[in-house]
């Protein structure tokens, strides 16, 4: 069971502070939306109003096209899921996840079914009988999520569900959610501040900024188009390479940018507008080495660090700037050395502010 959410103007203020600039999105039934963003965005203030823990300022919320604003929380179908699992210290794990459907009076038969389908789906049946604080951290917040899983929401929101987690866990924990996800089919909006959960779990990020939408789009869009310099940066590692127009094109037609003594071909389909200068996203993993001059623009290779899968290689250019690398293993240059820099002009992105 899925809804189709939407937001359209929703607004948050208090006093003079703006705590979410009005924000229109739509969230489609079944989907993993993922609200991405720096602490301070306004991701929280977006969730809860689509909750109806806090009231807009102005705008509406529709869920399935029927307009919730007024709605209180218990009434939207909604479930939620916090960084605190907020669970009942002295009811035992069955209690907890019992607790809101005996809220909504279910019968006795009901609730035992949907609190045993539910601690089965996130693994937890044979921990029925325990207390909250005979468990893990990761076991708690499991039974939390069980404990919205069972009265079947069909919207489910997620602040930062796993953040008190350490690494390891965390991300046994994600693979866990995707799973949950499909297995419910319920609509997901999920918030966090780390880059790579958001790019595993979503079907669409939206990047959150200075308390609006920055850009929403696929993990691949983001990655691949990043909209603006804030979204180049926040996600994956972005060299920048800034220039400005040549005034005659390369013998194939596309625009050439002026970097570091070296001519720069941009994409074809880039539209450089007026500008003096233009700033060019390069991602570390499109670089390839060449011999120095047989390339776009020279580096010189300045530190090269082994990570095991891969190998990060720090390079500077004639003008100063430093540019990231990500190469295959064997690597036959060294530190010190100058390596010509070349690579597909279709794997770059014109950032337009
Ligand atoms: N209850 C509140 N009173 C005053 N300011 C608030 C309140 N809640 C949030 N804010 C402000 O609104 C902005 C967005 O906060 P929040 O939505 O919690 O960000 P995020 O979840 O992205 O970290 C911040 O500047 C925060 O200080
Ligand atoms: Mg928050």
């Amino acid at each position: 069971m899925s809804a189709k959410l939407e937001a359209i103007g929703l607004t948050k203020r208090y006093g003079d502070t703006v705590a979410l600039e009005p924000t229109s999105m739509t969230v489609q039934a079944g989907e993993f939306l993922t609200l991405l963003g720096p602490s301070g965005s306004g991701k929280t203030t977006l969730l809860q109003m689509i909750s109806g823990l806090v009231a807009p300022s102005a705008g509406r919320i529709e869920i399935d096209g029927r307009d919730v604003t007024h709605v209180e929380p218990g009434k939207r179908g909604i479930g939620m899921v916090f960084q605190s699992y907020a669970l009942f210290p002295h009811m035992s794990v069955w209690d907890n996840v019992a607790y809101g459907l005996r809220m909504r009076r279910k019968s006795r038969e009901d609730v035992r079914e949907a609190v045993e389908g539910a601690l089965e789906m996130v693994r937890m049946s044979e921990y029925k009988g325990r207390f909250p604080k005979e468990l893990s951290g990761g076991q708690q917040q499991r039974i939390a999520l069980a404990r919205c899983f069972a009265y079947r929401p069909s919207v489910i929101l997620l602040d930062e569900p796993l953040g008190a987690l350490d690494k390891k866990l965390r991300e046994h924990m994600q693979a866990e959610i995707r799973r949950l996800h499909k297995e419910l089919g319920a609509t997901f909006v999920y918030v966090t501040h780390d880059q790579d959960e958001a790019l595993t779990l979503s079907d669409r990020i939206c990047l959150m900024n200075d308390a609006r939408i920055e850009q929403i789009g696929t993990p691949a869009d983001l990655y691949d188009r990043p909209a603006t310099r804030f979204a180049a940066g926040f996600i994956g590692h972005s060299n920048l390479l800034e220039g400005a127009l040549a005034d005659t094109p390369d013998a194939s037609g596309e625009p050439i940018l002026l970097v570091a003594g070296g001519r720069i071909p941009l994409p074809r389909t880039a539209k450089p507008g007026q500008a003096a200068r233009h700033t060019l996203l390069l991602r570390p993993e499109a670089l390839e080495f060449v011999e120095p001059k047989r390339g776009f623009v020279d580096g010189r290779i300045d530190d090269i660090v082994f990570f095991g899968s891969d190998t990060h290689v720090q390079l500077s250019l004639p003008d100063g700037s430093e540019l990231t690398a990500r190469c295959a293993r064997t690597l036959s240059p060294r530190i010190g050395d100058t390596v010509g820099l070349t690579w597909d002009p279709y794997r770059t992105t014109l950032l337009h502010a």
